[in-house]
């Protein structure tokens, strides 16, 4: 029996689907404990190519059931729209997938609250996905939420419209332009709210003691990244849920001496979507080259990400204050070709070199790169340790060196057959 977790190091998008899907063979319980509709996790299997918001990512094997926790905020039409997308594939959602009560709910007023903050931001704005995470997670703290739960409530409708009249007061206050249909999107809403209160609605941290207690082994799996925790993060530039994995023990009421491992997963390189700083970000042919063939489009808004070298100083970071036990790279084989590769280990900041991750991230941070050299090899269809080419051995070797934690899972293109363990 354990309680694992896994999560990104960097700013999202490190490929969590994708690898949650290949260890879901050894769980019992896939539990997504933050975030809402802003992650994207893209699965690629037997020339299929999915992409999930809400459900867990261990929602195609036959036997694992899939909990959203109580950390996570659900949009209940982006949720039926992720449902009725995965009907060829003849789920049997009354058994595999559970919803916590406690799980807060995002209201169509709460996306136009996001997209007003964000326009009256401007150049200051975050780059939010607009999937209306901020305000939902502002009314949780706030106590003002409506969660999964009142749907089943006889003073649902009350509790709806108290909420939605206070939005539209706050959206007045913003004297935004936006435009909108809110009847049409209550009807649309409202609907989606039916098909939600059919699902099976449970006391998600009971379920899971239980199930503790049964000796089922449990994976809780991480949205967003990192460096997008609200605590943590390049805040104000970070998402408003933990990320890190303090984030599950709160997302799922697991308690923190029931964590095992603690998977962290990164890219080869860096990306980032939407504002905020990034130290190592690249303007030239090399950026461009890896957003190319990394196919670097978000999978939630279709922007294209911003692309860099490899940073230690941040992975380093990640890797302290998640307890990491063990690491996976992704998309290794993007670098294939480059005839140097860079990594970032320290940044020159205006008081001296620093090693460890400021306060202060500023565009003034210059990265000091150290540089080995780049393999010529396509790493796609490898299968084996043994057929990597010995440069891109070395680039694996001076990272498991330099964040002193090994790397067990390498992942060189984005269907499951293409993951070699290490
Ligand atoms: P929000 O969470 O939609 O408010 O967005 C806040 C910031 O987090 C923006 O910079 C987004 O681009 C970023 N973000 C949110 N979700 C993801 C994700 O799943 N992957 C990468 N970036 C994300």
């Amino acid at each position: 029996m354990a309680v694992d977790l896994l999560l990104g190091l960097q700013w999202g998008d490190e490929g969590k689907g994708k690898i949650v899907d290949v260890l879901t063979t050894s769980y019992d319980i896939i539990a997504r404990f933050q975030g809402g509709p802003n992650a994207g996790h893209t699965l690629e299997f037997e020339g299929n190519k999915h992409v999930l918001h809400t459900i867990p990512s261990g929602i195609f094997h036959p036997k694992a059931i899939n909990l959203i926790g109580n950390g996570v905020v659900i949009d209940p039409v982006i949720f039926k729209k992720e449902i009725d997308n995965l009907a060829p594939y003849k789920i049997n959602f009354s058994e595999k997938l559970l919803i916590s009560k406690k799980a807060h709910l995002i209201l169509p007023t709460h996306r136009l609250l996001d997209a007003a903050s964000e326009a009256a931001k401007g150049k200051a704005k975050i780059g939010s996905t607009l999937k209306g995470i901020g305000p939902t997670y502002m009314d949780k703290t706030g106590r003002n939420g409506i969660r999964v739960g009142d749907v089943l409530s006889p003073d649902w409708e009350e509790k709806y419209k108290r909420l939605t009249q206070k939005h539209l007061r706050m959206l007045e206050s913003y004297n935004s332009s936006i435009e909108y249909d809110l009847d049409s999107m209550e009807a649309t809403f409202s609907e989606s709210i039916k098909a939600l209160s059919k699902f099976k609605l449970v006391d998600s941290e009971q379920y899971l003691f239980e199930a503790q207690k049964k000796g089922k082994n449990i994976l809780a799996e991480g949205a967003q990244g990192s460096l997008l925790d609200v605590d943590f993060g390049t805040y104000p530039f970070v998402t408003s849920s933990t990320t890190t994995a303090a984030g599950a023990c709160t997302g799922l009421g697991v308690a923190p001496n029931k964590i095992k491992k603690v998977f962290g997963i990164f890219k080869a390189y860096t990306t980032r979507v939407g504002s905020g700083p990034f130290p190592t970000e690249l303007f030239d042919k090399d950026g461009e080259t890896m957003g190319r063939v990394g196919n670097e489009f978000g999978a939630t808004t279709g922007r294209s990400r911003r692309c860099g070298w490899i940073d230690l100083v941040a992975l380093k970071y990640s890797i302290q204050i998640n307890g990491v036990t063990q690491l996976m790279m992704m998309k290794g084989d993007v670098l294939s070709g480059f005839e140097r590769i860079k990594i970032c280990t320290a940044y020159k900041t205006e008081t001296g070199i620093m090693d460890y991750f400021p306060y202060d991230i500023n565009s003034r941070i210059e990265p000091i790169y150290d540089e080995i050299p780049g393999w010529e090899e396509d790493l796609t269809k490898m299968s084996k340790v043994s057929q990597f080419p010995a440069k891109f051995q070395a680039y694996i070797n001076y990272l498991e060196e330099a964040l002193e934690t090994p790397i067990k899972i390498v992942s060189v293109g984005p269907d499951r057959k293409q993951t070699i363990f290490r």
